[in-house]
């Protein structure tokens, strides 16, 4: 019987249940049908209107990654509202908060706070105050149903059985916060860890993910091209690197295109060329800068000595001299999003016990985008997801780091709950697990 044939409905559910506790004594799932009531919490109007106005002044409010002093600010004083412990700073602007027993097991919940620097071209009545900065991936929705998924499990604190980590994470866009989150060891008893991605294009009340890698590994490069400036009318007495960079972009297309397995999806971009600024002068010298992806940590690699040795190689050939920079310290690699395989049975059961089967895309097509969530993958075992926000007006300059991103904040509602589901129920079966291993040592 697999569960994409099977229709759940709650009778089923609750003999699938009882035959694995008689049988295996292992529920897969574990229910605890005070857990069930989730979704109409969030969706409340005590609880979604709260949501709402924290999603809307976050909005107005944009900051940048390691300047999110008023959405942190925001945070912790929600969280004192709600009698919820937390920890800060953590990585400058991070708020690191607790729920339950103290005790272990742990589960974490993830949600990035940073903007992009970008002018908002939506005009609504809670566009951004902030000129040149905007929400346009989505964060304050993030951070939104993390706030509402905490309101939920503190109303059920008593039930929960082990600590659930809520973690406000700084600089997700480029600036690698998941990094300094590890850094500070907050993290330290945590064994499990979620996280999830709005998406303008899923339908609201609909999810999508899969096992093993669902996001690329990204890396950024910046090269100077070097030759010799002179008159555009004397090109003898010149070395043009226009030319020579114009070759090493069409080299560094060969990569992927040649050297590269077809079904083991990678792309270089080169995203900026900067050289010259007469119509008759041939300039000393060009830079260009782009971006590559890969989906294992191997392609990455290659990829990335490649890109230098094409660069260098293909600038001599036209006599130039060539540097490349990997910005390390600036733009730090970012490794691909692999989702672990126990804990996608675990987020498709939640999600199809709440949302029902039709609603949960669990072999959803890799995306090249890159999270900085894939950090604390390489800790600890980690689930990403994707939420629709989708609106029911087609918007076709709605995407993600558009400046015409508008969220469907009926959306908000399913991803605390899902949020706060997961972390329950996952404590639930672990505490349970716990427990087993102390009984069978006795
Ligand atoms: C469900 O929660 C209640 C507390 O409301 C608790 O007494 C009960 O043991 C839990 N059920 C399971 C299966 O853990
Ligand atoms: C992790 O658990 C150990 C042992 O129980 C404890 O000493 C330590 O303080 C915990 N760390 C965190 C960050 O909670
Ligand atoms: C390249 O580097 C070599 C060695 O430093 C130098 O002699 C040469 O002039 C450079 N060429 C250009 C075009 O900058
Ligand atoms: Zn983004
Ligand atoms: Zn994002």
């Amino acid at each position: 019987m697999s569960s994409s044939s099977f229709k759940f409905n709650t009778f089923h559910f609750y003999i699938i249940i009882f035959i694995l506790q008689v049988f295996a004594a292992t529920p897969i799932l574990s229910d605890n049908s005070s857990f069930n009531d989730f979704l109409d919490i969030a969706k409340s109007p005590e609880v979604f209107d709260w949501m709402m106005s924290m999603r809307r002044k976050i909005h107005e409010n944009p900051e940048l990654g390691y300047e999110e002093f008023e959405t942190s600010k925001l945070i912790r004083s929600e969280l004192d509202k709600m009698d919820i412990p937390y920890k800060h700073p953590v990585a400058i602007t991070g708020v690191i908060g607790f729920i339950g027993t103290g005790l272990s097991p742990f589960v974490a919940l993830r949600a990035d706070m940073d903007a992009l620097p970008m002018q908002e071209m939506v005009e609504w009545e809670h566009k951004s105050k902030v000129a040149g900065k905007m929400h346009a991936c989505g964060h304050d929705a993030h951070v939104t149903m993390l706030l509402g998924a905490a309101k939920i499990l503190k109303h059920h604190e008593k039930e929960i059985q082990g600590t659930v980590v809520l973690v406000f994470q700084p600089a997700e866009e480029g600036g690698g916060g998941a990094t300094k989150i590890l850094d500070a060891g907050v993290l330290e008893n945590v064994t499990a860890i979620f996280g999830l991605h709005i998406d303008p294009n899923v339908p609201i009340g609909e999810v999508a993910s899969k096992s093993g890698p669902i996001l690329a590994g990204s890396g950024f490069f910046e090269a100077k091209i070097s030759g010799k400036g002179g008159h555009a009318a004397i090109p003898q007495q010149a070395i043009d690197p226009i030319l020579a960079a114009s070759n090493v972009i069409i080299s560094l297309q060969h990569l992927v295109s040649r050297e590269a397995d077809p079904l083991d999806s990678q792309v270089v971009t080169i995203a900026k060329f900067q050289g010259g600024s007469a119509f008759n002068v041939i300039p000393d010298y060009v830079t260009i800068g782009g971006t590559f992806r890969a989906f294992s940590k191997q392609s990455f690699n290659q990829l990335r000595q490649r890109i230098e040795e094409v660069i260098i190689g293909q600038a001599a050939v036209h006599r130039c001299n060539a540097t490349v920079d990997f910005l390390d310290g600036v733009k730090p690699f970012y490794p691909p999003t692999v989702n672990n395989g126990d804990l996608h049975e675990h987020f498709v059961n939640v999600a199809v016990n709440m949302l029902g089967i039709n609603k949960v895309n669990k072999a959803m097509t890799p995306v090249m985008g890159s999270e900085d969530f894939s950090f604390y993958q390489q800790a600890v075992p980690g689930y990403f997801f994707i939420l629709g926000v989708k609106n029911s007006e087609h918007k076709p300059k709605s995407f993600l780091h558009s400046p015409y991103l508008e969220i469907n904040e009926d959306g908000l509602p399913y991803g605390a709950a899902l949020h706060a589901s997961l972390a329950s129920t996952y404590l639930l079966k672990h505490q349970q697990d716990d427990e087993r291993k102390y009984h069978d040592e006795l």
